[in-house]
């Protein structure tokens, strides 16, 4: 049965952090066997139907996730209302999020970092602009974000 909770991962283009984030995720409450419903979307609009970055999908199947399947989408302002969690990778995004956020949905908003017991407050940088060993970065900073948010769902479940 799925629980009451549910997440979606923002980031700026869809294509590279929030769909790394979607995918640790469900991997991670599929070992913990924790039924949330995840997505992610994009604050912008360019990447709307395109599959993430190949950089991206690379870096998931070295974790044997298949992401072959995930298209882009622009958040929406139904999102707000349909899960109870929107969690954002950088400052700019959260920025974003709280201005076009209806205000009784303001508390939806948090940073994935903030979720980590060692990095809250940190971003989880851009790796557009850089090559496949910062996408394996990125990786990384996703999955201590997502350990400690699996945590904090667990511990409420
Ligand atoms: P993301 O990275 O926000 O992690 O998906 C980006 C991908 C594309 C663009 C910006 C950020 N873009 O400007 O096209």
């Amino acid at each position: 049965m799925h629980s009451s909770f549910s997440v979606l991962f923002v980031c700026l283009g869809n294509i590279c952090r929030s769909p790394m984030a979607e995918a640790a995720f469900i991997n991670e409450i599929q070992k913990r066997q924790l039924h949330i419903k995840v997505d992610s979307a994009g604050l912008g609009s360019w990447h709307v139907n395109n599959p993430p970055d190949r950089r991206t999908i690379k870096e998931a199947a070295q974790h044997k996730i298949d992401i072959t399947h995930y298209r882009g989408r622009q958040i929406q302002s139904e999102d707000f209302v349909d899960f109870t969690h929107i969690i954002g990778m950088d400052h700019k995004n959260i920025y974003h999020l709280k201005k076009i956020a209806p205000p009784e949905c303001l508390h939806k908003i948090s940073l994935l970092m903030d979720y980590s017991l060692t990095h809250k407050g940190q971003e989880i940088a851009d790796p557009y602009h850089g090559d496949q060993l910062d996408f394996e970065v990125t990786w990384k900073q996703v999955e201590l974000g997502i350990i400690g948010l699996a945590d904090y769902f667990e511990k409420q479940l």
